[in-house]
């Protein structure tokens, strides 16, 4: 007679944005012990290098424009490899919770009776400005900062983001997954507000060695990524701290193994 396998574990890790090194030591130490490992497009792949030869790899792929496996096949993924016994870590790029669709996936897992544990990343409408050097607050400039969607822009009825509330306030504005909406969503600020000449930011493949930063002014940033060639993945950053760019240090330490 077989024995049936204990049901194993879901973890749910931030790998945070595209430097490997940023993973949390819980996120790198679960992954250690993963069965399998079921990758997002925008997790930082290096991680998988270091994986055994047994550890099973799903890509789960989710391009903007294309999807390996649909959110439904992913979470049914994750019960069924826990149910068979297998410890299985659901690897994403920056935080879970944020845009990640995380929660859906820890609802699927509770509902399911599967163990779930949540490891928060660093996420990237935080951590790819900090690695262009800019502070998504800052003391005496401002004391707010709001992470939206880009996704659906804001003339779209199905658009549930105040951008009046945005456009009218001092704080930051942190767009993801805003290329495309960049145009309509920084003209429409501008019309329903902040002035034209706010200092503007959009930060692609941060963490990546081909990180890029345009700076310029919202009334212009839009033309200014399109000139650049901008592609997806990018933050968006519009408010008075793109203005710290210039002054704080975005180089990294080398690594001991790099020399002196
Ligand atoms: C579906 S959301 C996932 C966000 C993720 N959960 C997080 O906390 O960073 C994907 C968007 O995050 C942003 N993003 C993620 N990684 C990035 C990176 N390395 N560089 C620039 N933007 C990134 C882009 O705006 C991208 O379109």
């Amino acid at each position: 007679m077989t024995e049936r396998p204990a049901t194993g574990w879901v973890a749910l890790v931030g790998g945070g944005p595209g430097d490997p090194g940023l993973i949390t030591v819980r996120g790198a130490e679960l992954l250690r012990r993963a069965d399998v490992v079921v990758v997002d497009r925008l997790a930082p792949r290096a991680l998988l290098d270091e994986l055994g030869p047994t550890v099973e790899i799903v890509d789960a792929g989710k391009s903007p424009h294309g999807h390996n496996l649909t959110q439904d096949a992913i979470n049914l993924l994750l019960v069924e490899r826990a149910r068979g016994g297998r410890n299985v870590v659901r690897l994403k790029g920056g935080d879970p919770f944020v845009f990640g669709r995380g929660g859906e996936e820890a609802l699927v897992c509770a509902a399911a009776g599967i163990r779930c544990e949540v490891v928060p990343g660093v996420t990237s409408a935080v951590g790819v400005p900090a690695r262009a050097g800019i502070p998504v607050t800052h003391r005496g400039i401002t004391q707010d900062v709001s992470i939206v969607s880009g996704h659906v822009d804001p003339s779209h009825p199905g658009s549930t983001t105040d951008w009046t509330a945005l456009a009218t306030g001092p704080g930051t504005i942190i767009v993801l997954m805003g290329v495309g909406t960049l145009p309509r969503i920084a003209a429409e600020l501008v019309k329903r507000g902040r002035p034209a000449s706010t200092p503007a930011a959009v930060v692609c493949s941060g963490g990546d060695d081909d990180q890029l930063t345009i700076v310029g002014e919202l009334g212009t940033i839009a033309a200014d990524a399109q000139a650049a060639d901008v592609a997806p993945p990018a933050v968006v950053v519009i408010g008075e701290v793109v203005r710290l760019r210039g002054a704080v240090p975005r180089d990294r330490i080398a690594d001991p193994a790099d020399g002196p």
